[in-house]
């Protein structure tokens, strides 16, 4: 690896690690690293899901502790335990924040502030902050660099842009070692299947809909979780306290495309495809320049076929895994789509 800050030895806080990316990144760094300890601290929301780190549960070196971040008692008695923070814990999807953004202010705000506060008073090494490119809004061409000003459009990314700069004023104000990342829809195993791709990989294997928003004319940029874990650990040993890193990968596709790769993939009609009403505010596109890390040595190395191919692999292998959580997001999905009328039934 890298030479830079070295993370042998070190004992990390990740906060949301029973959630998709942090989940794999403790995977990740448990593999890498036969000395690293981890504690990860998670309120374990409906997308906490603690099946996805039973491989680890009985490591030495792994810690859970079910709690939530803002409960600034429990982090005061946490933080004095380690050398670093990874923070991921959010309430993360667009969707659900247009519906109800209470939560979305409190835990990816609020909490954030309690856990940038308690930080303050101790000695850290580093405290990485995972932001996300949608604080940047959108924009049909080009793409944002770290500079750009930030124009949020959804209650998710207007509270990831506050939390983002409440993290910087940290920086600039008490000088802690913060640094920001702000990574493109990730994708891979253990993600939520409420999520663009999950969710049409395990309704295509269902012979369900897949309900496509709008014209399926928007456009993501698809990173590879595994991908954005070499990322975060990147910027863990090289990136420098102040500083906001993109973490893109390149691989644009509108939607449209994505949903006839996972039919083709899954040898499943066309037909499944169905275009219904739009999300409200639904961003176009999404275009990040990440020349920043890549200076530091990192880029993508999964291409999205790939990882598209290894995604499906994966959900068609642990249908266990995604039957018993998708059942319990079905009365949200239920509410959401009595909110938002199929556009073909009112055709
Ligand atoms: P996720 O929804 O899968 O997981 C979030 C985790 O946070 C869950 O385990 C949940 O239980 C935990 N959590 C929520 N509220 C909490 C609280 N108050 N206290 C403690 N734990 C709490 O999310 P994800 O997709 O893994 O995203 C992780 C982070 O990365 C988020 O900050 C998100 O904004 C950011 N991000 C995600 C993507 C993506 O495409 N998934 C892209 C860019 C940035
Ligand atoms: O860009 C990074 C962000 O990516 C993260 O910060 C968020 O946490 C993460 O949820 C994701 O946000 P998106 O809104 O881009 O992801 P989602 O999977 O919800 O949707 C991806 C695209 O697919 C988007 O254009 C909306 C569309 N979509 C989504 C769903 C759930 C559909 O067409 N139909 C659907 O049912």
């Amino acid at each position: 690896m890298a030479e830079g800050r070295s993370l042998a030895g070190k004992k990390l806080l990740i906060t949301g690690g029973a959630g998709f990316i942090g989940s794999n990144l403790i995977h990740f760094l448990l593999q890498e690293y036969s000395d690293l300890r981890i504690i990860n601290l998670d309120k374990l929301t409906y997308a906490g899901n603690l099946d996805n780190l039973r491989d680890v549960e009985n490591d030495p070196r792994y810690e859970f502790i079910q709690g939530d971040i803002r409960d600034r008692e429990l982090v005061e008695k946490i933080m004095p335990r380690v050398d670093a923070v990874v923070h991921l814990a959010a309430e993360t999807h667009v969707d659900r924040s247009i519906l109800d953004a209470g939560e979305f202010v409190l835990t990816d705000v609020f909490g954030t502030f309690v856990l940038l506060d308690v930080a303050r008073h101790n000695q850290l090494e580093f405290f990485l902050h995972v932001s996300t490119d949608e604080v940047y809004g959108s924009r049909e061409t080009g793409c944002f660099s770290e500079d750009d000003p930030l124009h949020p459009s959804s209650p998710y990314s207007a509270s990831k842009a506050g939390a983002d700069r409440l993290a910087y004023a940290y920086w600039v104000t008490y000088h802690q070692p913060v640094m920001i990342v702000r990574p493109s829809n990730n994708y891979g195993p253990y993600q939520y299947p409420e999520k663009f791709i999950p969710l049409f990989i395990t309704n295509a294997l269902e012979e369900k809909p897949l309900p496509l928003y709008g014209r399926g004319t928007n456009v993501r940029d698809w990173l590879f979780v595994e991908d954005h874990c070499r990322a975060l650990e990147m910027v863990m040993i090289k990136g420098i306290p102040g500083e906001v890193y993109n973490i893109g990968s390149g691989n644009e596709v509108p939607n449209i495309e994505v949903a006839r790769k996972i039919t083709q993939l899954l040898g499943k009609p066309e037909s499944l495809i169905r275009l219904v009403k739009d999300r409200p505010g639904h961003d176009l596109r999404y275009a990040l320049d990440w020349g920043k890390i890549k200076s530091l040595g990192w880029q993508p190395q999964v291409s999205f076929d790939e990882g598209l191919q290894r995604t499906v692999n994966w959900y068609t292998h642990h249908e266990e895994w995604w039957r018993k959580i998708k059942e319990k997001s079905l009365d949200y999905r239920r509410f959401y789509q009595s909110y938002y009328q199929d556009r073909q039934a009112e055709e």
